[in-house]
């Protein structure tokens, strides 16, 4: 949430800044600014309030030569949305842009007021910017000896970059709870919230730690952890392609992520399946004996879609690999008291590794003897990768859109290849070579129900102009309706609601008119016939259903099938998601939303 890019270069900076800054919009689009200083050492800071699309038009008109210079963009948190509330924050010669927040901001701000600050905005990063001048004057040290002193009377997350312009030869950096990677130039160096922002600049990166301080100058990096000792951190060579980042022939970063699921998923099985037709991930290296085998319990824990995914492999875990599974909401799951269950093993998933409560619920965790952890991750550097004590990759490649579709796939086809591989360990055999057959046909099954596109198109029609649209499924579908219904209130704002079907009478039913279309997920599965007496019960109250399936239905007035190709049932979770992200796209589309970057949302969610 809310990204942040500076750079110390060579040459003019200020279209590096923006470029940087444009990529790292997924994180926030509320406002943006950037600061530089110019060749008259004089500070020049321009802002706005919308996209960074905004920022650059009001910088066209204007001539900025620097070499220095700190960007932001902004997801609000402190404050509402508003040209002074956007970054960099200034005080007086110490500039300052962040990403997080100060749980005790109000606290410094009467403090710092007292001394005589005046504050311009509602920030919490208006105090760290005062904060830190105060320091630098009463001590007059050093800008980075002022941070190392000072981060110590911030409470909260945060990662910030500063610029101190008496003496703008370098940026410093910190990170406590936010990412910050730093990239490596030939005398220019660059740091941003993500290496997206990099990767057209350098293939050079180094992670900053949890604590760490970096001096950064054109021609020199020195890091300092927290307990103020200089450090060398690792060097890592990027192979992300510059170019999978970019829209390519696509209108929109989901729609192009969409369709990239097959391969995605391609990747995601890559060299996982051994000869003797057993799961092997290299990465996946326990600190202690592979205790997740021997576990009793499996406590999973994540947000929004990667809960979803969660939901699902519940089913799969203790109807194959026969392991009693619990799935949490990981905010709720730090916010109470925890009876841990015997020889249980936490799960964590996220797509970017940098979830504030998923984070926060893994810290927790730790209080309470779980047998060990382990994080499905696609960001190979995130935090929860660092603190987890083992992690698998989902191979995703690169997600942009915030609305999260190649991450759900590959984290299912993750957890069906751990179901498949604790299934072989319990002498499970038949079940786990059944699941790896039917995982390899996956990625081709994606294609043909991709092909569906112009069948989702005529659907979505009918449906954008609807106020609420309902979501049903039984079993493992049930999480996919959740999943389908938050993509599209996501990005097409239309109020969407998912239940599992049989809980319909219990409630919902009371909602069924002919205005409120239901969407039913009903492939040939044990649960058919119910699915069949829950829509003869929706369309004796007159509703408007879709049944989204790969059997023949009776249509009638009112009964519209989505007719969809064949799927096996251990892999239809994953496939029935497909024509629901296309839906959602198409309805969104419909209605002209700025489908990739969705109103008051951002893609990586770190705080909490
Ligand atoms: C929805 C979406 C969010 C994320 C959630 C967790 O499309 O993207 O609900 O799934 O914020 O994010 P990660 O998976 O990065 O922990």
């Amino acid at each position: 949430m809310c990204g942040i890019f500076a750079a110390i270069t060579q040459r003019n900076i200020m279209n590096i800044l923006i470029d940087g800054i444009k990529k790292l919009e997924y994180r926030g689009y509320d406002s943006s600014g950037l600061a530089i200083i110019d060749h008259d050492n004089n500070m020049v800071r321009i802002r706005c309030i919308g996209k960074v699309d905004e920022l650059i038009r009001k910088i066209q008109k204007k001539k900025i030569l620097g070499h220095i210079g700190v960007a932001h963009t902004r997801w609000a948190t402190h404050g509402k949305i508003s040209k002074a509330n956007t970054h960099p924050h200034v005080s007086k010669n110490i500039i300052v842009v962040h990403n997080g927040t100060i749980e005790n901001y109000s606290v410094l701000r009467i403090f710092l007021q007292k001394k005589g600050y005046i504050f311009y905005s509602d920030t919490d990063t208006e105090a760290i910017a005062h904060l830190l001048h105060w320091e630098q004057n009463k001590k007059k040290e050093s800008i980075e000896q002022v941070i190392q002193n000072s981060i110590k009377q911030l409470y909260g997350n945060y990662s910030m970059v500063v610029i101190d312009k008496n003496n703008p030869t370098r940026l410093i950096a910190a990170r406590s709870g936010s990412p910050l990677v730093i990239g490596l130039g030939i005398e220019e160096n660059f740091i941003a919230s993500d290496q997206i922002a990099l990767l057209n600049l350098t293939k050079r990166f180094i992670y900053l730690e949890e604590g760490d301080i970096a001096i950064i100058k054109k021609k020199e990096i020195n890091i300092f952890n927290k307990k103020n000792f200089k450090i060398k951190r690792k060097e890592t060579i990027s192979n992300i392609k510059y170019k999978s980042i970019k829209k390519g022939k696509y209108s929109y970063y989901m729609e192009k992520e969409i369709y990239e699921q097959p391969a995605s998923i391609r990747n995601t099985l890559k060299n996982r399946v051994q000869k003797n037709n057993t799961i092997y991930f290299s990465e996946l290296q326990f600190k202690k004996k592979n205790l997740l085998y021997y576990a009793e319990h499996i406590q999973m824990v994540a947000c929004g879609t990667s809960y979803h995914a969660a939901m699902v492999s519940r089913y799969w875990f203790e109807a194959f690999a026969k392991i009693p599974c619990d799935v949490e909401i990981a905010s709720e799951f730090s916010s109470r008291k925890i009876a841990i269950r015997k020889k249980s093993f936490l799960i964590t998933l996220s797509q970017s590794g940098e979830t504030a409560d998923t984070l926060s619920a893994l810290r927790y965790s730790k209080k309470f003897g779980y047998l060990g952890n382990l994080t499905i991750c696609n960001m190979e550097g995130s935090s929860l990768v660092k603190e987890s004590d083992s992690y698998i990759l989902t191979r995703a490649g690169i997600e942009i859109g915030v609305a999260s579709t190649k991450s759900f796939t590959t984290q299912l086809t993750v957890l069906l290849m751990l179901v498949a591989q604790i299934a072989h360990f319990k002498k499970e055999n038949k079940i786990a070579e059944k699941i790896i057959e039917t995982l390899h046909i996956l990625p081709q099954r994606i294609e043909e129900v991709l092909k569906k596109n112009e069948l989702i198109k005529n659907i979505a029609k009918k449906l954008s102009n609807k106020k609420n649209i309902l979501f049903l499924g039984r079993g493992e579908q049930y999480p996919i309706a959740m999943e389908g219904a938050l993509k599209l209130k996501e990005i097409s704002y239309i109020h969407a609601e998912a239940y599992a079907a049989g809980e319909l009478k219990h409630g919902p039913l009371a909602l069924i008119d002919k205005n409120i279309p239901v969407i039913i997920i009903a492939p040939k599965n044990s649960l058919l016939e119910k699915i069949k007496k829950n829509i003869k019960e929706i369309y004796s109250r007159e509703g408007v259903i879709y049944i989204f399936s790969d059997q023949e239905f009776n249509v009638e007035k009112n009964i519209h099938l989505v007719k969809l190709p064949y799927i096996e049932e251990l892999i239809a979770p994953i496939f029935y998601i497909v024509p629901l992200q296309l839906l959602a796209y198409y309805i969104a589309l419909n209605k002209g939303k700025n489908i990739d970057q969705p109103r008051h949302l951002a893609k990586s969610v770190t705080v909490e």
